[in-house]
Parts: structure tokens; C-alpha cells; sequence
């Protein structure tokens, strides 16, 4: 089957994703969705969760630092519309900024909160499918502590007849523990009329989506409750929320790494970004951070220590311990980058070998080359880079400097503690240093 088929809904249906407010609890000068979770800004984490069910339209909703999120929308593969929400005056008069964008819109409107990273696309695929049994589908989850959110009210048939806030519920309604996620699913035309109707009548003085929910029980439509686990529906208001979050999201990564065929020897300390892949039979050790943009192909090992973000480690190659691999580095099939060694930009060939002790940045070295333990490429002149070749089966002695803009041929050699600031032809040996002196004892 083909992801396309089995991502395919019955129905079809626009998205919003609400990214408007401060959130003022995480006491930031960032926007709140602008957080990140595994490298990746929580509103992005959100339209990655719904891309693959193919809404027909996908709408957010921004208002604080607007254009630094539309820029962070507009940096996803998925196509987005932006809707500003200039006063942020509630999770209801929110949605009803994207209105006018959906207006005669027939189908459904998922709701999704920016600030509700972890979801899944599974979990939304079974609320979509819910949604043709009910007028209302609200995903819930239930919580042992359930304090910050809004609360779940039943009849004695489970259909849902209301949603309260936290600061507006009595003590009996603060006992429930089946809590709202903010997500639901509603169809257009009865969401923005009963949208019309909010007001904002409650402890916060704001327009809360969640009130539809007793308009709508009200006008006697079914309301469902769907619950999911917690893990996937945690909110983020707060730094500790955020770091709990990523706690929660490093251990689903390492998980689907690990079903992919990667050893991870000590999973909870190697850290991965949402993007990371790992191919079958990669070994990372202990103590390993990847940054965005990284693909380690099958057999590699990635020793303890290393941070590597855009790059690629090619098959068998091995990096680290203690290795630094910068943005636009490929390390070719069973190339060694060793301790302390910091690849910037650089192509290292098959079988090239950077052991100890070096800095390579905007170089292009051959296959088989070998790096001497110091090696450093002079790439900047204080105004601009220049590139470095370093040709097939070269060898550089160790500590040498090599200037650039520079080649080094294929097969040359360059002696130990050399400074080359000059071509060195093919299989040629230069010695870019002083003579040694001996002056004997008198
Ligand atoms: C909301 C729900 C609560 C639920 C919880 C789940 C309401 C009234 N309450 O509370 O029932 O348990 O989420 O996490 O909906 N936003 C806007 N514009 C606004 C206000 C908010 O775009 O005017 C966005 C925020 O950027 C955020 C999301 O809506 O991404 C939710 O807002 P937030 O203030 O975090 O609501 P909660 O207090 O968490
Ligand atoms: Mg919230």
C-alpha cells in the first residue's frame, strides 16, 4: 500500500493550527511555538503531525512575533496560509480568525493548538475518522494531575455536554481527571456559528473555543469524546513542560531509531533531532548529540562524545570519539574522523582518514587521503573562506597548515609541520618549514 492510500481519509478537511498567543508562562522574549522540541520549532512539529492526512486546506493562526512564525511556517515542506490574529483575546476568537479564509468551506475543521507538539498523525487519523459519527469529536486524555487543563463533562451516557477551564471550574469539576487536548474536529458551518455566539464571560476574560462544546450540546448535537495517551497530547505553557516534552519526544525518536536497526548502546544519553536518520547496523555510542539534517548510512559508528548536525556519514565510516561535524560535511564510506577533529564543510573521500587533532573546513579531500594528527586548513583570511583540495592518497604530515586557497595533488606528500601556501603538484613531496640546525655543544 502506498502512503498515499493509507494516509487517504474518507472525508475530506481544513486544518488550524492555533500560534497567536505570548505564552506568557514560558517568560520569553520567543514566541512560544517558536520553542523547540528535538531541534525543531513546536508549530512545525504540529504541521508535520497533519501533512501526511493530505488536509485540503492548512491554516495558522498567528499573532505575537507574527512574522518570525509565518517565516518558521513558510520554512516547512508542507503549504501553509498564515491568518494574523492581531489581539490575541482567546482559543475561540482565535479560530475565528481563519473564517473568512474558510468561508464556504463544507467539510471539517480540525483544530490543532501550536502548543501541542507531541500528537501524532495516527492519533489524528482515528479523531478525522471519528468525526463521521459525531458533530463534535474532542480528543481528551486522562491525567492523574490533571491541573492546567480544561476538564472533560460528561452525562451519564459519556457524551460530552461541556468543557471548563481550570480557573473557572468548582472543586467537584477540578476532581475530574479526563482532560481537554484543545484539539477537536467540527464541521465548518456549525464551528463559526457557534463561534459567533462566544463570549467572553469567564475567569480570563476570553473568547474559549471550548465553550462551543455547550452551544452545541445545548442545540442537542452529539459530542464524542476520543481519548488518546497523554504522551502525544501534553501542552506546553511552561519551560519545565518544555523539557518533560523533550524528555517524551527523545525516547519516541531513539525508539523508531532503534526499530530501524540502529544500536543505540545507552539511549538515554544520545540525543537526537526530530529529522535524524540512522541506518540498519549504526552503532552510536554513548554521550552523542546530532544536530538537524543528519543521515548516518548503514554500519557506521558514531563514537562516544561527538556532535554532528548537517552531515552525512557515509557507510562504515567511524566519528569520534570527541568529534565535531559541522553543516555541509559528507564523510565518505569507512572514512575515520577521530578525536578532537572538526570537519566544517568539508568532503572527506572513502576511505580518508582524520584521526587526531584537526580543523577541516571548506575542503574537499580524495579517497584514501590521510590527515596528519594537527593538520588545520587556513580557510579564512579575516574577510573571506577559501577552499582547500586535498587529492586522492595524499599525506599530510602532522601539525602542518595548510593556507588556503590551496591543492595539494594526489598522492603528494607534505612533510611534517609544514605551512603550504603554494599548489603542491601530484605525488610531489613539499616541505613547507624550516631546516633543522644542530649546533653541537662547545
Ligand atoms: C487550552 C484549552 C484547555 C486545554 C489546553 C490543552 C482553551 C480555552 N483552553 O488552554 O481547555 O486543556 O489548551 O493544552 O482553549 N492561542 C491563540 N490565540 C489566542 C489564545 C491562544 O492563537 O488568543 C493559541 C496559543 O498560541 C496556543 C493555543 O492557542 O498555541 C492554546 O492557548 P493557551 O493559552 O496555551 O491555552 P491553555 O491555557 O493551554
Ligand atoms: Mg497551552
Amino acid at each position: 500500500m502506498t502512503n498515499q492510500h493509507k494516509n487517504k481519509l474518507s472525508s475530506a478537511f481544513a486544518a488550524v493550527i492555533l500560534a497567536a498567543g505570548k505564552g506568557t508562562r514560558m517568560r520569553s522574549g520567543l514566541p512560544k511555538v517558536l520553542h523547540k522540541l528535538a531541534g525543531t520549532p513546536l508549530v512545525n512539529h504540529v504541521l508535520s503531525a497533519v501533512a501526511p492526512l493530505s488536509p485540503e486546506r492548512l491554516i495558522v493562526v498567528v499573532g505575537q512575533g507574527s512574522e518570525s512564525v509565518e517565516k518558521t511556517v513558510k520554512a516547512h515542506s508542507v503549504a501553509a496560509t498564515c491568518v494574523l490574529q492581531s489581539e490575541q483575546l482567546g482559543t475561540g476568537h482565535a479560530v475565528n480568525v481563519a473564517a473568512p479564509e474558510l468561508a464556504n468551506y463544507s467539510g471539517h475543521v480540525l483544530v490543532l493548538y501550536g502548543d501541542t507538539p507531541l500528537i501524532t498523525t495516527a492519533t489524528l487519523r482515528t479523531l478525522c475518522e471519528a468525526s463521521s459519527t459525531a458533530d463534535v469529536v474532542v480528543l481528551g486524555m486522562h491525567l492523574d494531575t490533571p491541573t492546567g487543563y480544561g476538564r472533560l463533562l460528561q452525562n451519564a451516557a459519556g457524551d460530552l455536554v461541556g468543557i471548563v477551564e481550570e480557573k473557572d471550574a468548582s472543586d467537584a469539576q477540578k476532581t475530574i481527571t479526563l482532560c481537554n487536548s484543545g484539539i477537536l474536529m467540527v464541521r465548518a458551518a456549525s464551528l463559526f456559528g457557534w463561534l459567533s455566539q462566544l463570549r467572553p464571560n469567564n475567569a480570563a476574560g476570553e473568547y474559549y473555543l471550548t465553550d462551543i462544546i455547550g452551544l452545541a450540546a445545548a442545540e442537542g448535537k452529539q459530542c464524542r469524546v476520543v481519548t488518546a495517551p497523554a504522551a502525544e497530547l501534553a501542552g506546553i505553557n511552561t519551560r519545565a513542560q518544555l523539557a518533560q516534552a523533550e524528555v517524551a519526544l527523545q525516547d519516541r525518536l531513539r525508539a523508531r531509531a532503534m526499530e530501524q536497526g540502529a544500536t543505540l548502546i545507552d539511549p538515554a544519553s544520545i540525543f537526537l533531532s526530530a529529522d535524524t536518520q540512522l541506518g540498519e547496523d549504526v552503532v552510536v555510542h554513548p554521550h552523542v548529540v546530532f544536530g538537524a539534517h543528519v543521515v548516518v548510512e548503514d554500519g557506521a559508528e558514531i563514537r562516544s562524545f561527538s556532535h554532528i548536525e548537517g552531515a552525512h556519514i557515509g557507510r562504515s565510516a567511524i566519528v569520534g570519539p570527541f568529534a565535531r561535524v559541522r553543516p555541509g560535511s559528507v564523510v565518505g564510506a569507512a572514512a575515520h574522523v577521530g578525536n578532537f577533529v572538526e570537519l566544517k564543510n568539508t568532503q572527506l573521500g572513502a576511505g580518508a582518514k582524520a584521526n587526531h587533532l584537526s580543523y577541516v573546513g571548506d575542503s574537499i579531500v580524495g579517497a584514501g587521503a590521510n590527515i596528519g594528527a594537527g593538520t588545520i586548513t587556513c580557510n579564512y583570511d579575516g574577510v573571506n573562506k577559501h577552499k582547500t583540495f586535498i587529492g586522492e592518497g595524499a599525506f599530510i604530515g602532522s601539525n602542518s597548515s595548510l593556507v588556503a586557497p590551496v591543492s595539494i595533488g594526489a598522492g603528494a606528500r607534505v612533510g611534517a609541520g609544514s605551512v603550504i601556501t603554494e599548489n603542491v603538484p601530484d605525488g610531489a613531496l613539499a616541505l613547507g618549514r624550516a631546516h633543522q640546525v644542530i649546533k653541537p655543544k662547545k
